[in-house]
């Protein structure tokens, strides 16, 4: 459930109508809800009260400020890739001793920020990796906790970009070879064996592999725990879908349902990293049409040549990911027809969404529905167009929570050679 409802026939992010944002902050723009992350967060966090666990929310889904911001002091923690990422948290008041850190190829600077600054856990991709810890951790004379990502080879059946979990992909270490792995992480002085790891894909929307990857990694929690390595949490990663268009993904209740019915009786803390789920369904990104570009045949692609692109929302173009492009407003006197909604990059793949029956004019506000989550996150300036703003609206209020780029933002720090 979300909070962009139509009151009078006109789509409102909670209390404010969309036009209004349109008006004040221009187009294209993120606009979030507060309301429904808050919901989606107090609905995750409620559907695991059973068992002792942290939600570490997945940064890359959505790093604005104010978003973390929320979610901070919703009591969430958070799970990172990056030390910038990390300073993201920090700035938003996040708690650093609830932060997770995952990612295949942290930097020794990275590193000894996160261990300066006292982060929960790094979650450590490959044997390499395990040594690099040691020897910084060694050399600031503290203990990294560590955990080992492991891979536990389940096809989670999602989009082959977003799945993780396979023996193929370049995440984690082999399932089959974490025991020797964990022995020898148990071994060096740098580290602190703290849990075990695993992630195996995004969007989600099957119980099973989730079921099948936690079996696996408990089963090796007993392999260790019987050679004398005792953990104490489990990470299950993030990967929970949502619904785009007809997907019926689990509810998080049944999700943790799955999860808590699994690790009940012992005595581990359950770490999740939800992304997508709590933030994904609460951002739109708003849009207008610039120009109308009909077939001369009915037959003929129709274009609506809106003023966002591949460079805003980077999902259809990358994972043919498919978002719901609704009306702001109620159409006048026009007929639908089948419209291209396509921005205005010079590349085909530039497209939001195809053959949408829609009653279009020109000037006419749309939005462009479940945005929230790796939709401002994945912008670029291609073709150099500054990033749209983020508007956080939390009831009445419309926050600007990023303003816009500018065109001068976007030549910083750039010069000519220079001239003789
Ligand atoms: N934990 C780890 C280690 C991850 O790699 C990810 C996502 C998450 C948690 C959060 O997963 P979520 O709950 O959001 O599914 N850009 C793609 C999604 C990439 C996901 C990458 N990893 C998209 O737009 O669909």
């Amino acid at each position: 459930m979300d909070h962009f409802v139509y009151r009078g026939g006109v789509l409102h992010a909670e209390d404010v109508p969309l036009p209004d944002i349109a008006a004040r902050f221009g187009t294209p723009c993120y606009v979030y809800s507060a309301a429904t992350i808050t919901r989606h967060y107090r609905v995750f966090e409620a559907a695991l009260a059973d068992v002792d666990h942290e939600i570490c929310f997945a940064v890359k889904a959505n790093g604005n400020l104010g978003v973390l911001g929320l979610l901070a002091d919703l009591g969430s923690g958070f799970d990172i890739v990056s030390v910038g990422e990390l300073e993201r948290v920090i700035t938003a008041g996040g708690d650093p001793a609830r932060v997770v850190f995952s990612g295949v190829g942290k930097r020794v600077d990275e590193i000894e920020r996160a261990l300066e600054i006292g982060i929960a856990c790094f979650n450590v991709e490959s044997e390499a990796e395990l040594v690099r810890i040691d020897a910084v951790a060694q050399r600031l004379g503290v203990r990294a906790p560590i955990s080992l990502r492991v891979n536990p080879d389940v096809d989670a059946g999602t989009h082959p970009y977003i799945a993780t979990g396979l023996k193929e992909n370049k995440f984690g270490v082999d399932i089959g070879r974490a025991e020797t792995l964990y022995a020898r992480a148990a071994d060096m002085p740098g580290l602190a064996v703290r849990g075990v790891d695993c992630h195996i894909g995004s969007q989600l929307t099957r119980l099973a592999p989730f079921r099948d990857a936690i079996d696996r990694v408990l089963a090796l929690i007993d392999r260790l725990a019987a050679r004398g390595i005792t953990v104490d949490h489990l990470d299950v990663g993030g990967g929970l879908g949502i619904r785009y268009r007809d997907e019926t993904p689990p509810s998080p209740a049944e999700y943790a349902a799955a999860l808590s019915e699994r690790v009940a009786g012992r005595d581990l803390k359950l770490v999740c990293e939800p992304g997508r789920v709590l933030v994904g369904n609460a951002g739109i990104l708003l849009t207008r049409v610039e120009l109308l570009k009909p077939g001369a045949e009915p037959e003929d692609r129709h274009f609506a040549i809106v003023d966002a692109a591949m460079n805003d929302l980077l999902r259809p173009a990358l994972y043919d990911g498919w978002h719901a492009i609704v009306p702001v407003a109620e159409a006048g006197a026009v007929a639908p027809r089948p419209w291209e909604i396509v921005g205005p990059i010079c590349e085909t793949g530039d497209f939001l969404g195809h053959d949408r029956e829609l009653a279009l004019a020109e000037g006419d506000l749309l939005a462009v529905r479940s945005a929230g989550a790796y939709g401002f996150a994945m912008a670029s300036t291609y073709n150099a167009r500054p990033r749209p703003p983020e508007v956080l609206v939390d009831g009445a209020a419309a926050h600007e929570v990023r303003a816009r780029e500018t065109v001068a933002d976007l030549m910083r720090g750039e010069r000519r050679l220079p001239i003789a």
